[in-house]
């Protein structure tokens, strides 16, 4: 048996993986996953090495955005199982020296949510102020802000003339944080979870919870600059961590939305006032024109190497983050930024290694560590999701936009692309479940599937593996300084990280041509040698000219 470690700072070697429950594991025949088809695979995360796992909501809920809409904070939705399960996995887990992070969704609840349904249509119910009302201003929505799942973010209340705000769906209703008493029930949510055994929290667009009470129109945008990272947020933060999470010693990790470095240096600090790290998107909106999601684009290449560039610097001795290409919102970073075709399996490790040799704690997401790719859905009827269902209305049936554009846009951009189910095996629905799973599963499982990963020493699988276990091994990747060896080179992402017992470079091709690049003439090519890299037959000798192969990644360490 293997225990949890004491060590308070146990996640800042760690790396976690997310599970998405709904397409993880049917331990039935139901065609969605459940707590049992997880506790099913811990022993296949035990192989993998991971030290943690990030739950996404389990809780009761109507599902309208796959459990992001909690309508029962305390207990566990009957699709996935009972709190029995729920307790049995927590310590299996624990058995096996993984830790649980739980999904904290408090920045709004379900509409059907108990509160809610006091709510609405009552201006006198003691849980109106819980939520935030409004009148109509000139009989419409009290101001301009969108949802961001397209529309207007409010939503009216007819029996009392009211509008509510959603910042996402309007079956979503923004809790009124400026009450105390939604505080309070905060406190008393996480409490439960933690008394449990908990190891951490996880917190949904924590840094939209304060809202400029205002709440005048935008004329610049769609109403994110008066509540992103808003008027209250670190206070808010601040006593939330200090009567649970420190209580708890429990790690955290935000979720923030169009945040700035300046926001999450405080978020993350290290006094650990408010949490332990954080989330941040930038690095992926490089293929977000103009900042526009809902487009088909190419990536731009120089300034995701800036966007990191700014974030392991600016972190660097003052906050955590987290690093990540990808979760249950995003496509699939081998399909995004790699080859999902020719240079599958090169091209999965290269953007691995490339984010995992930086300072912060890599999250790792169901089927990533064996480069599962987007499905290719070639038919609206396939997608099941909320934002990409109303996305699809507004943009063909309002705006205009063709039916084939729409669709090439969605088989980018859409969040479907990572909520396939997981591909465990070649068998009938990929083994993930025996009935017909509620998203289609892509076509490739028989060839991409965790089976045939295991089976193949020179998998994506192995090389997580080993790169879980490098930064256990290698000291430089948690305290070194980050150095941006080539911002402008058109094809290779090459950082160097140096402490001072150790240098380490990684040196990344991000394109099918071979390139080359020269290592800084202060660094001692002779006397360093490989870690890792993707292609078999790395020379001996580091010398100082490297020329990388398609999507070639090496890891390059030197004892100073
Ligand atoms: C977060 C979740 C996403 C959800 C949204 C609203 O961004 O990751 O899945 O739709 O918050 O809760």
């Amino acid at each position: 048996m293997t225990t949890i470690t004491q060590d308070p700072n146990w996640w800042k070697t760690a790396s976690i993986y997310q599970i998405y429950p709904k397409s993880f594991c049917d331990s039935g025949d139901k065609g969605t996953g459940d707590i049992q088809g997880i506790i099913s695979k811990l022993d296949y995360l035990q192989r993998l090495g991971i030290d943690a796992i990030w739950l996404t909501p389990v809780y009761q809920s109507p599902m309208i955005d796959n459990g992001y809409d909690i309508s029962d904070y305390y207990a566990i939705n009957p699709d996935f199982g009972t709190m029995a399960d729920f307790d049995q996995l927590l310590e299996e887990a624990h058995q096996r020296g993984i830790r649980l992070i739980m999904d904290i969704v408090v920045n709004h609840t379900s509409t059907e949510h108990q509160w809610f349904q006091s709510a609405l249509g009552d201006k006198n119910s003691p849980y109106r102020d819980y939520y935030i009302w409004r009148d109509p201003v000139e009989g419409e929505a009290p101001n301009n802000w969108l949802s961001k799942f397209g529309g207007s973010a409010w939503a009216l209340d007819d029996a009392t003339g009211q509008y509510y705000l959603h910042l996402f769906a309007k079956e979503q209703a923004d809790l009124n944080w400026e009450n105390p008493q939604v505080r309070e029930e905060v406190k008393q949510v996480i409490r439960f979870w933690a008394e449990k055994g908990v190891d951490g929290f996880r917190l949904d667009v924590i840094n939209l919870i304060s809202k400029a009470q205002d709440f005048s129109d935008d004329h610049q945008g769609d109403g994110r600059r008066f509540y992103t990272d808003g008027p209250r947020v670190h206070e808010f933060l601040q006593e939330i961590s200090q009567a649970v999470f420190q209580q708890y010693d429990s790690v955290t990790v935000g979720e923030m939305s169009s945040t700035t470095l300046e926001h999450c240096q405080q978020y993350s600090s290290l006094d650990g006032k408010e949490l332990s790290m954080v989330f941040n998107f930038h690095h992926l909106k490089v293929d977000y024109p103009n900042g526009e999601k809902w487009t088909k684009a190419p990536f731009d290449f120089l300034q995701l190497k800036q966007i990191f560039n700014h974030w392991q610097t600016g972190l660097n001795g003052k906050g955590w983050g987290a690093l990540f290409w990808c979760n249950h919102d995003q496509p699939r970073i081998v399909s995004r930024l790699g080859n999902d075709k020719q240079y599958r399996v090169e091209s999965a490790k290269m953007l691995a290694a490339s984010i995992h040799m930086m300072q912060g704690t890599p999250y790792i997401y169901q089927g990533e560590e064996f480069a599962m790719t987007n499905p290719g859905y070639t038919s609206i009827e396939q997608y099941r999701d909320v934002e990409s269902t109303n996305m699809y209305d507004i943009m063909v049936h309002q705006q205009g936009v063709k039916h084939d554009e729409m669709m090439a846009i969605l088989a980018q951009k859409s969040r479907d692309n990572s909520r396939t189910p997981m591909q465990w095996n070649r068998e009938r629905y990929a083994g993930f479940s025996k009935a017909q799973p509620w998203l289609d599963i892509a076509d490739n499982y028989q060839e991409i599937n965790a089976e045939q990963a295991e089976q193949n020493y020179d998998s994506v699988f192995y090389f997580y593996q080993q790169l879980i276990q490098l930064r256990k091994q290698i000291e430089v990747i948690t305290t070194g300084d980050y150095l941006d060896l080539y911002p402008d080179h058109d094809a290779v992402f090459g950082y160097q990280r140096r402490s001072q017992q150790q240098t380490l470079i990684c040196l990344n091709n991000y394109y099918a041509q071979e390139t080359e690049c020269v290592l800084p003439s202060d660094f001692e090519a002779s006397q360093a040698s490989y870690v890792l890299g993707n292609y078999q037959d790395l020379p001996q000798q580091v010398s100082r000219h490297q020329v990388l192969r398609p999507y070639e990644t090496r890891i390059i360490v030197l004892q100073n």
